[in-house]
């Protein structure tokens, strides 16, 4: 099977997918509690993937030329048995990286099943090491603690290099990124700081609390010398750079000040079974009836193809030149994956 293109002639090697579209955690800038509370209707059991059907859809886009796969949610620890979907997608040939993004609090229970189920690494959400800004910003009050557990055991499983995220808010965490990066530097783990990102629809962001990566870069380099480093790959998301005194490294996503959609190269399987072609999508395309049809294999490969040829997203770049795409109510975050 040939490589494919889409019509900016960019490949196609990562996919991301998400899992689940539940999470045990109410991050106020992904799952507000006042839009996903008791009320709120999570996908129906009987639309969400299997993990013989995802794993389909891996093998199908790794013939397209996929070498990464990426696990998300929501929170994919929620999903009962996954060792079992890492083993049958850790299989597949063609398929060199397999990563997870997790918030960690479940984490230090499953880290040993997962990296004996062929796991490679594994990237934890952290937003904040000060407990009272940490309960607050998961808006369930889980304590830090539970997710340093985690960070450690996958440590100890060989589930790294470990990266941790976290999405830096004016007023919010940017206090404590020192404290963080001091954190992340203790342990040997990169420290990725992320530009807030107007993703979704429910968490009403505001151009004002986005902490602009310049800044953040200065104020940790004035602590700590750092030094910029080339990609470490095609179309890596984060900039990267090294401290200065070889403690490691810090990325910078910079999706808001400095987008990245001319070296993109990312498609993602939603929960329920749609292909979608940017972060930013306001609909999939459907292949669950596909998966779940009689057509096997190669109307799934014909799917897949058309739409990747087909895909011209560049949306952090028209948000950046000011031109507002029309188009519909933009899917969330925790459906789709970050
Ligand atoms: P590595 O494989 O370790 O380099 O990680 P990654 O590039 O897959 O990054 P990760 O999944 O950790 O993503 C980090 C964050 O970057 C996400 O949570 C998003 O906030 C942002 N991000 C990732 N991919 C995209 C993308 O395609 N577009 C935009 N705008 N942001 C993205
Ligand atoms: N902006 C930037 N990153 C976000 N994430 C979730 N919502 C946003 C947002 N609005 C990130 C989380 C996590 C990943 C799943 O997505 O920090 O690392
Ligand atoms: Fe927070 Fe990630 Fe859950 Fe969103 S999916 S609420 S960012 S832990
Ligand atoms: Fe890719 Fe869309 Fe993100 Fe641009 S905005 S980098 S096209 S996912």
């Amino acid at each position: 099977m040939p490589d494919v293109q889409d019509r900016l002639g960019r490949p196609l090697r990562d996919l991301r997918v998400s899992i689940t579209d539940r999470c045990n955690f109410r991050c106020t800038y992904c799952m507000p509690r006042e839009t996903f509370g008791p009320g709120f209707r999570f996908l129906p059991r009987a639309d969400v993937l299997t993990f013989e059907e995802i794993a389909r859809v891996v093998r199908v886009a790794a013939g397209f030329g996929v070498r990464k796969v990426r696990i998300t949610g929501g929170e994919p620890l929620l999903r009962r048995d996954l060792p079992s979907l890492v083993a049958q997608l850790a299989s597949i040939e063609g398929i060199e990286d397999l990563a997870m993004t997790t918030n960690g609090a479940l984490l230090a229970r499953y880290a040993w099943d997962l990296a004996g189920a062929g796991l490679k690494r594994v990237t934890v959400s952290l937003d904040s090491v000060d407990e009272d800004t940490f309960r607050l910003m998961n808006g369930v009050g889980i304590e830090l603690s539970a997710v340093i557990a985690g960070i450690d055991a996958a440590a100890a499983a060989g589930l790294g290099p470990i990266k941790l995220n976290a999405v830096v808010q004016r007023g919010v965490n940017e206090e404590g990124i020192l404290n963080l990066a001091e954190f992340a530097r203790g342990r040997g783990h990169t420290l990725r700081l992320i530009e807030y990102m107007d993703v979704g629809e429910s968490h009403g962001w505001m151009l004002e609390q986005v902490v602009p990566a310049a800044e953040l870069l200065r104020t940790i380099g004035q602590r700590w010398p750092l030094e910029e480093l080339p990609a470490g790959y095609p179309g890596e998301v984060a900039s990267r750079y090294r401290y200065q005194d070889g403690r490691g490294e810090l990325g910078l996503i910079t999706s808001v000040t400095a987008p990245f959609c001319q070296s993109c190269t990312r498609l993602r399987l939603s929960a329920d079974g749609k292909l979608h072609t940017c972060l930013f999508s306001t609909g999939g395309r459907d292949l669950r009836p596909l998966l779940r049809g009689e057509g096997g294999d190669e109307a799934v490969q014909a799917e897949l193809g058309a739409i990747w040829r087909s895909r011209s997203d560049r949306y952090s770049e028209q948000r950046a030149e000011w031109k507002p795409r029309s188009g519909g109510p933009k899917v969330e975050m925790s459906y789709l994956g970050g």
